[in-house]
């Protein structure tokens, strides 16, 4: 009998997916996870897998002995086995895998784990609950296609590292236990055991500290920072999340954008090998809103919203008439689609733009032989005329209007339509990589639910210096110094040029409606910092997770985070949140209300 194969004693001579025509007559020990194993009496074929592919075992009764014979023939989906043998050219190559022209002929095989039947197939489990793929996300994340995400994730972070030391970013860490400044989203807090009644928080983002070590004279930082925010879930949203963080000092916004340009183009090109072109284009934030009804357009395509304001300005529709006093009517046209357009999805878009705040969808479906609309009749002919001017609509076309006596909500209702329509008819090329840099935004927008002025991104961002002198009085009309990198329609990241000077961060925080005590209270250790020597910085970041999932085409960031959380922000394999125990609550004197 040939030697007891040992798994302690073993190596793997190389990685399953790496044999090829080279190894042909070499004696090879391989390791890994039986994918399949298929027995036709007196030969036993294993497909054995790992993280580089698949490699074809073949187990004959007559060239091996009788133990391996045996332990082969055990063999089942996900066991764990160690395998030597001889390579060989196969007769027939493979063409489904890298390795389809060799096999290995097995002189002796050891089954080193067995495993339970799966509850879904690894590679065929489209129709699995997600529920029961996060429960078994070891499982799921043996998939062929999260091991090649996982390894292009590696590489963007490498490639990320190597940049911005390459240009002179040092890579700092920031605490994670940091003071509650709740300005944004909600913040995920813990219980100090030391301080009993105070908290933690865990960061947002590492903005402060990044700030304060530019003030600490560290010139450029950056860092692949984790963020923690309590916010609802959407596609493009965890509440943990990693973040592509970076500062610099002595710089202007053209020098961030430019030194971000030169990174996105050497990542695309390097992990995708895909020419980025820059610069990108830039378009100041009320462009955006006017003509696309977001601040993250997709400009893969056109589509662009029209003002129909000229058209209907002295119309007698009622309906236009009062959009008008405040508001607006405005349209966008569906070009050449008509015929594909019925009348059911037409109600159903009118759902679509009703769950946007619109009260309802004006449409004109122009065909050769009619027209169907349903806002025609309250119009004039020369009004009509001149709605079709505007929106340059011929025959085939279908126009869709939106009227809002709040400006805002017709924008955004026909923003959401634009993309709705996109998507529907393929309007765009799903391989461009199509990038925009969105300025000028405003400094503060208007809080509804809390009545006050609240920051657009955040209260360090600086104003726009001849913009100073509203501040106080006609906060509105303030814009930073803000700019947001937008991919295909997803806002990835984020920035601006901060506030480096007392005064100024003083008046902002005037602005918002913050106290002299409440400054002290949460920033005063950076208006501190700002009066020992502040320089000029700035900087941005990136959403590490979306720009991942962009860059491999994935519709949601859950598919390139390892261990992700659903929509009611539970993690369904180790089933967190959880409750603790009476003694820990204790020892940090909290006490659980009773419902
Ligand atoms: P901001 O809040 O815009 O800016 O965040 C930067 C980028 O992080 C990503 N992002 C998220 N990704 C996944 N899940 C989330 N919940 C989530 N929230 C945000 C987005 C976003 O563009 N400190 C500033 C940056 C700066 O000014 O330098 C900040 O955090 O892609």
């Amino acid at each position: 009998m040939e030697d007891e194969l040992n798994f302690s004693n073993e190596k793997r001579t190389k990685y399953c997916g790496e044999f090829n025509k080279e190894d042909v007559n070499k004696t090879v020990t391989v390791m890994g996870w039986v994918l399949k194993q298929r027995d036709h009496g007196n030969l036993i074929f294993i497909d054995l897998r790992d993280r580089t592919g698949v490699l074809q075992l073949t187990i004959s009764q007559e060239k091996t002995n009788e133990q391996t014979f045996k332990e082969a023939a055990l063999c089942r989906a996900e066991f764990v086995v160690i395998a030597k043998g001889v390579v060989n050219l196969r007769k027939e190559k493979n063409e489904k895998i890298k390795t389809g022209e060799i096999e290995v002929n097995v002189l002796n095989l050891k089954i080193i784990s067995k495993s339970k039947t799966p509850p879904f197939e690894i590679n065929n489990n489209s129709n699995t609950s997600l529920e029961l793929k996060l429960k078994y996300r070891f499982l799921e994340l043996r998939n062929e296609e999260f091991q090649k995400t996982f390894l292009l994730r590696h590489k963007i972070t490498k490639h990320t590292r190597d940049f911005f030391s390459e240009n002179g970013f040092l890579e700092i860490e920031t605490p994670m236990l940091i003071r509650s400044t709740p300005e944004g989203a909600r913040d995920y807090l813990v219980p100090s055991r030391v301080h009993k009644g105070s908290f933690y928080a865990l960061p947002q983002s590492p903005q402060l500290y990044k700030q304060l070590l530019m003030v600490a004279g560290f010139d450029r930082y950056f860092q692949i920072a984790r963020c923690f925010r309590d916010e609802d879930l959407r596609a493009d949203r965890q509440p943990e999340f990693s973040q592509i963080d970076l500062e610099m000092s002595f710089v202007n916004q053209e020098d961030v954008m430019k030194i971000n340009e030169k990174f996105v183009e050497s990542l695309f090109l390097k992990i995708l090998n895909i020419k980025i072109k820059t610069p990108f284009l830039k378009m100041p934030y009320q462009e955006a809103m006017r003509k696309y009804g977001t601040d993250k357009p997709d400009i893969r395509f056109k589509l662009e919203i029209k003002s129909l304001k000229e058209a209907v300005l002295n119309s007698n529709f009622k309906i236009f008439k009062d959009a008008l006093k405040n508001g607006g009517v405005f349209a966008i046209n569906l070009k050449n689609k008509a015929e594909k357009i019925s009348r059911k999805n037409l109600d159903k878009l009118t759902e679509f733009v009703k769950t946007y705040k619109a009260k309802g969808l004006f449409y004109s479906k122009i065909l050769k032989e009619n027209k169907t609309s349903n806002f025609e009749k309250f119009l004039t002919e020369e009004e009509i005329k001149l709605i079709y001017e505007k929106t340059e609509a011929k025959e085939n076309d279908v126009i869709f209007i939106i009227s809002d006596e709040k400006e805002e909500n017709a924008l955004k209702s026909l923003g959401a339509l634009r993309l709705k329509l996109a998507e529907d008819f393929e309007l765009y090329n799903k391989d461009e990589f199509s990038f925009l840099w969105v300025v000028n935004f405003p400094l503060f927008e208007y809080d509804e639910e809390e009545k006050r002025y609240v920051s657009k991104h955040h209260p360090f961002t600086a104003v726009f210096e001849e913009d100073m002198p509203n501040l106080e009085n006609n906060a509105e009309k303030c814009r930073s110094k803000a700019y947001d990198l937008v991919l295909n329609g997803c806002e990835v990241g984020g920035g601006s040029i901060r506030i480096h000077n007392k005064e100024v961060q003083d008046k902002v925080f005037k602005a918002l409606k913050l106290t002299e005590k409440e400054i002290e209270e949460k920033f005063g250790f950076l208006m501190n910092a700002f009066s020992f020597g502040a320089p000029p910085h700035g900087g941005m970041a990136y959403g590490l997770d979306r720009l991942v999932m962009l860059m491999l085409k994935k519709t949601s960031i859950r598919d390139v985070i390892a261990f992700p959380k659903v929509q009611n922000a539970c993690e369904l394999m180790t089933n967190s949140p959880s409750k603790v125990n009476e003694k820990q609550l204790e020892e940090l004197n909290i006490k659980i209300k009773e419902k």
